[in-house]
C-alpha cells in the first residue's frame, strides 16, 4: 500500500485499541489526524502521549474537520452502532472493531447504510486474518474439509476481582466470550476455508456470577490491585464450548475461555481436509504445521521467500526475524486503505457482512445454549 499523504485518519477512543489503531496507522505512512476520547482533558492527554496533532473535543468536531476521510472506532462494543451511522453520514470511510453491534438489528442496519453507500470503504477489525501464515492457510487447497477444531483462551478474567466493561452486558453485549475472542476464531477459520457456519449447539459458562467491581473505570488488560470495590452481578459468559455444523457437512468444535490461569492471549486451529491438515497456534504465530497421511509432515516458518502471494506480501521483514500481533493491524489497514486507494491487497479485511453474521452467529450462539439445543444461524 502506498501512503497518501492528503488521506487523514482519526481515531476514536483512545485506550488498548486506540493506542494499537494509532501506532498501526503511523507505521504505514497513515497521516493520523487526531484522537478522541470519552472527555476532552483525555483525548488531549492521549494526542500528547501519541504525539498527534489533536485531541478532539467531541465525535462532532471529529466528523466537522475536513481533514478527516476516514474513523476508526476503537471504543466499547455499544457505541459502534451509533458512531458507524454518525461517520457514515458524514460522509467518513470506518474501519470498526469488532464485534461489529450489540445485536443483529444494528449490525443487519450498518451493513443496509453502508451498501447505500458504495463510495465509502467499510471493514471490521479482524485483524487474526493479517499473520502471513493464516494468509498462506487460506491459500492452502486442503480437498473437501471435514473438521474444523480450534479455541481461543485468555486468562486476564481468571479472578472475581478482574473488571473490565467487558463483563457488563449493557456495554459489551449479551455474550461477551465469545463475541470478544469467539467471533475472531469464527472469522479466521471460515475466512480461511471458505465455509459458513450453518448450525450451532453451545453450553457457556459464568465462572463468577458476582464479580468485585472497582469504583471507577478500568482499561483492558489492567490490574485492579488497590481500587475500592463493589460486588457486581454477571451476566456473560467467561467460558464456553461451540458444537459447529459448516455448510457442506464439514463439522467442528470451538472452545473459549477468559479464565484460563497461564493461557494469557491463544488462540489454535486444527484443520482437517480430504487432501492433508493444517494447524496454527498465536502463541507460535511464525510457524505452521502441514499434516499428510503418506508423506512426513511439514512445519513451515514464516519467510516470505518461501511464501505465496498475499502471505509474502503481508510480511515486511525477512525469513527469522519474527511478526506479530502489532503487525497484524498493520496488514489488516494496509488491506483496507489499499483498497480505497486502488492498490493490490495480502487478503481481504472483514467486511460489514463479515461483522454482521459474527453478531448472527453470537445470537444462535446464546440461543442454542438458553434452549439446550442445535440452532440455525439466522434462525
Ligand atoms: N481486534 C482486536 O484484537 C481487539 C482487541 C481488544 C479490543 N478490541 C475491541 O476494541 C474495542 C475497544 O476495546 P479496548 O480493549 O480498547 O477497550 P478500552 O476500555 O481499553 O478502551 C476504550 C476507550 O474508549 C473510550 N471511550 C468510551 N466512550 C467513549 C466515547 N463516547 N467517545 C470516545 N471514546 C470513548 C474509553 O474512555 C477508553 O479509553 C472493543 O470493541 C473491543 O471488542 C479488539
Amino acid at each position: 500500500m502506498k501512503p497518501n499523504p492528503d488521506f487523514g485518519v482519526a481515531v476514536i477512543g483512545a485506550g488498548f485499541m486506540g493506542g494499537a489503531h494509532t501506532e498501526a496507522l503511523r507505521r504505514l505512512g497513515m497521516k493520523v489526524t487526531g484522537i478522541l476520547d470519552v472527555k476532552p482533558e483525555l483525548s488531549l492527554a492521549a494526542a500528547a502521549k501519541f504525539g498527534l496533532p489533536h485531541g478532539y473535543e467531541s465525535f462532532e468536531a471529529v466528523l466537522s474537520d475536513p481533514s478527516v476521510n476516514a474513523v476508526h472506532i476503537t471504543t466499547p462494543n455499544k457505541l459502534h452502532h451509533a458512531m458507524t451511522l454518525a461517520a457514515l453520514e458524514a460522509g467518513k470511510h470506518v474501519l470498526c472493531e469488532k464485534p461489529l453491534a450489540m445485536n443483529s438489528a444494528e449490525s443487519g442496519e450498518l451493513v443496509k447504510r453502508a451498501a447505500e453507500k458504495p463510495h465509502l470503504h467499510t471493514g471490521v477489525n479482524y485483524n487474526i486474518r493479517f499473520y502471513p501464515l493464516n494468509i498462506e492457510a487460506r491459500n492452502k487447497d486442503l480437498g473437501k474439509i471435514h473438521s474444523i477444531i480450534g479455541s481461543y483462551v485468555q486468562d486476564w478474567l481468571l479472578y472475581d476481582t478482574d473488571y473490565n466493561w467487558r463483563v457488563l452486558a449493557e456495554e459489551g453485549g449479551a455474550l461477551r466470550a465469545v463475541a470478544d475472542i469467539g467471533t475472531h476464531w469464527l472469522d479466521l477459520v471460515t475466512s480461511i476455508s471458505c465455509l459458513t457456519v450453518e448450525s450451532v449447539f453451545a453450553d457457556l459458562k459464568v465462572v463468577h456470577p458476582i464479580r468485585r467491581r472497582p469504583i471507577g473505570e478500568v482499561e483492558t488488560f489492567k490490574s485492579t490491585a488497590d481500587l475500592e470495590l463493589k460486588d457486581v452481578e454477571i451476566t456473560t459468559e467467561d467460558q464456553g464450548s461451540v458444537l459447529l455444523r459448516f455448510k457442506g457437512g464439514a463439522t467442528g468444535v470451538l472452545w473459549v475461555s477468559q479464565a484460563t490461569a497461564g493461557r494469557k492471549n491463544r488462540l489454535t486451529y486444527e484443520i482437517a481436509g480430504a487432501q492433508g491438515s493444517m494447524a496454527w497456534d498465536s502463541d507460535k504465530n511464525n510457524e505452521i504445521w502441514f499434516g499428510h497421511r503418506s508423506k512426513a509432515n511439514e512445519s513451515l516458518v514464516k519467510d516470505p521467500g518461501l511464501l505465496s502471494g498475499g502471505a509474502a506480501s503481508a510480511s515486511s521483514y525477512p525469513g527469522g526475524h519474527a511478526e506479530g500481533y502489532p503487525d497484524s493491524f498493520k496488514q489488516c489497514f494496509a488491506s483496507f486503505y489499499g483498497s480505497i486507494f486502488g492498490d493490490s491487497v495480502s487478503a481481504p479485511h472483514a467486511s460489514f457482512a463479515d461483522g454482521h453474521k459474527e453478531v448472527l452467529l453470537c445470537e444462535a450462539i446464546l440461543k442454542s445454549h438458553q434452549e439446550e439445543r442445535w440452532v440455525k444461524v439466522g434462525e
